[in-house]
C-alpha cells in the first residue's frame, strides 16, 4: 500500500467512523427533537398531551408494570421500581412527559419493604377500631398522618380505605372494613380519604363492590337485589364518593348479578360517574388479565397490575373494531389526570423521614379511642392493683392489624406486657416466662395459609394449679384472647369465631381461682372480627374489644385498663348470640375447602365456574337484614348491640327543639359520648363529644 492509499484509507476509516458518530448524535437527539414538538405533559394540556399518543402508548398506559415492583424488582420493559414492596406503579411516557406513579397498600398504614435502609411505617389500628371510634375527626387526624408517610417514602397513592361493608362476621377482611351500617362507613371512609388526600397524595377506596367474602374471591357471583345493593353495599362508597372525592377506586375481584365489576359499566360508569359525580380513576384489584377491552369500556380505567399481554390485547381489540378507541381515550385521559396530581410528577422530593413518632402518639391516642367496653362489673378501671397475673399468649405478642395487603411492616409493637409495664403495673414474671418461651417456638403458631405477615398462636393451656398460685400471688387477672385474619381466607365458626376449649378453659379457670379469693378478673379481646361471647361473658368481670390496635396496642390497652383514657368506643357492628342467628349465615361459605384455589385463581386467573353454592355465587337471600337492621338496637336477642359500648362516667342528654343535644357528663371521670340518631330504626346521624369534665356539657349538633 502506498502512503497515498494508506492515508486514502485513513480518512475513509475516519470518515466511517465519523459519520457513525453524527448518525449516532442525530439519533440520539431525534427524540429531542422530537419532543420539542411534542408536548410535554402538564397539569392544563392533558388533551393535548393524549391527542399526541400513539394507540399503543395509550394501551400501555391503561396498563400497570406488573407484579415486580411488589417484590421489589423491575420486571422487563417495566419502568424501574421506585419504592421497594409498592403495589404498583403505572407504566411512564419518556416522550411525552408523562412518569409512572406510586400505588401502595393499605388501610391500617402504608406497606412498603423496610430493606436495609428501615423504611418502616406506624402501624396504625385497623379499620374496625377506628370506625368504633365514631370519631370522623380522629380517623382525619389518623389518614393525615398515614398520608404524609406515603408522601415521605415517595408513594403517590395509598390503596386504603378498605370500605366493605360486613355483610358476615366471618369474612377474613372485616378488620379492614368499618361497619355493617353504610352510613357509618361512608363517613368514617370519607373523612380517611380527607386525611390523607390532604397531604396531596391520593387514595383508593376498596373494594367496589359486594366484596363481602373471601372464599373464591376472584370467580364470585355476589347477587344482590338492586334495592339492597344501592342502599347497603353501594351507600358507603357514594357517600364517600360525593363527601371526598377519592383520587380513586379500586373495581373488586368478584362479580356482581352477572358481570365482573371490573367489567360492569352499570356499576363504574352509569351509577359510579354519572349518578354520584365520581371524577377520579377505576383501578382493578390485583388480578391477572381479564377481558381487558370489555374492563376498558365498562370504565375501568386502568388494570393492575399490569401484564404486556394487556396492552396486545388493548391494540388488537381497537384495530379490529372491538374497543372503540374513544373509550380507550376516556381510559387513557384519566390515567393522566391522576399523573398531574401526584408528588411524583410535581418532582416532590420525598425524605424517607416521615415523622414517625408523632405518628406512634396518634396511633396509640387512636387505638385507644375505639376500644369498646363490652361489662365492667367494678373491674376496670384497675384501681389498687399493683401486679396482675397476665395470661394469654396475645399479651405478649399482641395482634397489632392483620395479615396480607392489610398488613404494614411497623417499626415494633407494644405487647401489653410491655404497656402495663410502662403504666406502672407489674406482671407476674413466672407466667410471664413460661408465654415468652411459648412463643419463642413458632411451631406454637396456628397452621394456615397466611399471604403476607404471620398467624397467631394457639393458646396455652394453664394447669389449675398454677392458676390457683398466680391468685394468691396477684391483685387481678388479665386474659388476652387473639384472633387473626387475612386476605384469601374467610374465619371458621369453630375455634375462630367461637373460642376453642383451651381459651375456654383458661377464662373459666382464672375466673373461677381468682374469684374464689376474691380478685377481679379481665377479658382483653384483641380481634379483628367479632366472636362468641354469650356463653361466657358473665365469667369475667370485665371484658375489653381491643381490636387490632396498632403498634402502640399494649400501651393503648393500658391506658384504657388504667383509666388513663376513659373507652369511648360503640360497636360499629352487632355482637350476636350465636353464628347462626346471622341471616347471611345461610348464604355464607364455611369451610377452608376453597382457599387454596383462591390463592392460585389470584395468580392464573379466574377459578372455573362449578355452580357451586356460597362459592362460585352468593345469594344476598338476607336482603335488607344485615346486623341491627335485622337484629334491632334494644340488644334483646344479641349478645352485644350496634352501637353499644360501656364508659367509666354517665352522661345525660337533653335534645333541644332545633334538633342538637346537650351532653352532660354526670359521673366522677372525664370523658366522651358518643350520640347516634336513628330514624325508622336506621342510623341517619352521629357526633361525638369532647373529652367532658365531670359536671361539662357540650352542645352537638347535627
Ligand atoms: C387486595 C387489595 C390490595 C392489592 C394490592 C389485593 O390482593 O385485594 O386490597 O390493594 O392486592 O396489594
Amino acid at each position: 500500500m502506498t502512503d497515498h492509499s494508506r492515508m486514502c484509507a485513513f480518512f475513509q476509516l475516519e470518515d466511517v467512523s465519523m459519520l457513525r458518530k453524527i448518525v449516532l448524535a442525530l439519533a440520539f437527539m431525534m427524540p429531542v427533537m422530537a419532543n420539542a414538538q411534542v408536548p410535554q405533559l402538564r397539569e392544563d394540556n392533558v388533551d393535548e398531551v393524549l391527542k399526541a399518543m400513539t394507540l399503543h402508548e395509550k394501551a400501555r398506559l391503561v396498563v400497570g408494570t406488573g407484579w415486580g415492583s411488589m417484590f421489589g424488582v423491575g420486571l422487563l420493559n417495566a419502568d424501574p421500581v421506585e419504592v421497594r414492596g409498592a403495589a404498583g406503579m403505572t407504566r411512564s411516557v419518556k416522550r411525552l412527559g408523562v412518569p409512572s406513579v406510586v400505588m401502595a397498600d393499605g388501610p391500617a398504614g402504608l406497606r412498603i419493604m423496610p430493606g436495609r435502609s428501615k423504611r418502616y411505617c406506624t402501624g396504625f389500628p385497623v379499620g374496625t377500631l377506628l370506625a368504633c371510634s365514631w370519631d370522623t375527626a380522629l380517623v382525619q387526624e389518623v389518614g393525615a398522618a398515614m398520608g404524609q408517610e406515603v408522601l415521605e417514602y415517595g408513594v403517590d397513592i395509598i390503596l386504603a380505605p378498605g370500605m366493605n361493608l360486613m355483610r358476615n362476621p366471618l369474612c377474613g377482611r372485616n378488620f379492614e372494613y368499618y361497619s355493617e351500617d353504610p352510613l357509618l362507613t361512608g363517613k368514617i371512609a370519607a373523612a380517611m380519604i380527607r386525611g390523607i388526600q390532604s397531604q396531596g397524595v391520593g387514595t383508593s377506596a376498596k373494594h367496589f363492590a359486594a366484596n363481602s367474602q373471601e372464599t373464591n374471591r376472584t370467580g364470585n357471583n355476589a347477587i344482590v337485589e338492586e334495592d339492597v345493593l344501592r342502599a347497603l353495599y353501594l351507600k358507603g362508597f357514594e357517600i364517600a364518593v360525593r363527601e371526598a372525592q377519592p383520587w380513586t377506586i379500586m373495581s373488586s375481584y368478584n362479580k356482581l348479578n352477572g358481570p365482573y365489576t371490573q367489567e360492569d359499566k352499570w356499576l363504574l360508569t352509569d351509577v359510579l360517574r354519572d349518578e354520584w359525580g365520581f371524577e377520579g380513576l377505576v383501578m382493578t384489584d390485583w388480578t391477572s388479565p381479564r377481558n381487558t377491552p370489555a374492563q376498558i369500556a365498562a370504565g375501568n380505567d386502568l388494570m393492575e397490575p399490569g401484564f404486556k399481554k394487556q396492552i396486545n390485547q388493548i391494540v388488537k381489540a381497537v384495530k379490529n373494531g372491538e374497543l372503540d378507541e374513544a373509550l380507550l381515550d376516556v381510559c387513557a385521559k384519566r390515567v393522566l389526570e391522576l399523573v398531574v396530581k401526584t408528588p411524583r410528577f410535581h418532582g416532590y422530593q420525598y425524605s424517607n423521614q416521615p415523622d414517625l413518632k408523632s405518628h406512634a402518639e396518634v396511633s396509640r391516642r387512636a387505638a385507644a379511642d375505639g376500644m369498646v367496653l363490652l361489662e365492667n362489673r367494678s373491674a376496670l378501671p384497675l384501681q389498687g392493683v399493683k401486679k396482675v397475673a397476665l395470661l394469654g399468649v396475645g399479651s405478649y405478642d399482641i395482634i397489632a392489624g392483620g395479615t396480607g395487603s392489610g398488613n404494614v411492616n411497623k417499626p415494633y409493637v407494644v405487647n401489653l406486657m410491655d404497656g402495663l409495664k410502662n403504666a406502672g403495673i407489674a406482671v407476674d414474671e413466672g407466667a410471664a416466662a413460661d408465654y415468652l418461651k411459648y412463643i419463642s417456638h413458632n411451631s406454637n403458631r396456628k397452621k394456615g395459609y397466611v399471604m403476607v405477615g404471620k398467624a397467631a398462636w394457639k393458646e396455652k393451656a394453664v394447669p389449675v394449679a398454677q392458676i390457683k398460685s398466680l391468685a394468691m400471688n396477684n391483685d387481678a387477672a388479665v386474659i388476652t384472647i387473639i384472633r387473626q385474619a387475612g386476605e384469601g381466607e374467610d374465619r371458621s365458626v369453630n375455634d375462630d369465631f367461637c373460642l376453642d376449649e383451651t381459651e375456654l378453659a383458661l377464662i373459666g379457670d382464672v375466673c373461677r381461682e381468682f374469684h374464689a379469693v376474691g380478685k377481679k378478673v379481665t377479658v382483653v379481646l384483641n380481634i379483628g372480627g367479632v366472636v362468641e361471647t354469650a356463653s361466657w361473658k358473665l365469667l369475667p368481670d370485665a371484658i375489653l374489644v381491643a381490636w387490632g390496635c396498632g403498634q402502640e396496642g399494649g400501651n393503648a390497652i393500658a391506658d384504657v385498663l388504667t383509666g388513663a383514657v376513659n373507652p369511648s368506643g360503640r360497636l360499629s357492628m352487632t355482637f350476636p348470640l350465636a353464628y347462626e342467628d346471622v341471616p347471611s349465615s345461610a348464604n355464607f361459605p364455611i369451610g377452608k375447602k376453597e382457599v387454596i384455589k383462591d390463592v392460585m385463581s389470584t395468580a392464573t386467573g379466574a377459578s372455573k365456574d362449578k355452580g357451586r353454592k356460597d362459592v362460585d355465587y352468593t345469594v344476598y337471600e338476607e336482603g335488607m337484614n344485615v346486623g341491627y337492621r335485622y337484629f334491632g338496637l334494644d340488644g334483646a336477642k344479641v349478645s352485644y348491640p350496634f352501637g353499644y359500648g360501656l364508659s367509666y362516667t354517665t352522661f345525660s342528654k337533653e335534645e333541644l327543639e332545633d334538633g342538637s343535644v346537650i351532653v352532660t357528663n354526670t359521673g366522677a371521670r372525664s370523658g366522651r359520648e358518643v350520640v347516634m340518631r336513628f330514624e325508622n330504626g336506621i342510623l341517619s346521624a352521629f357526633a361525638k363529644t369532647r373529652l367532658l369534665a365531670p359536671g361539662e356539657s357540650e352542645t352537638l349538633k347535627f
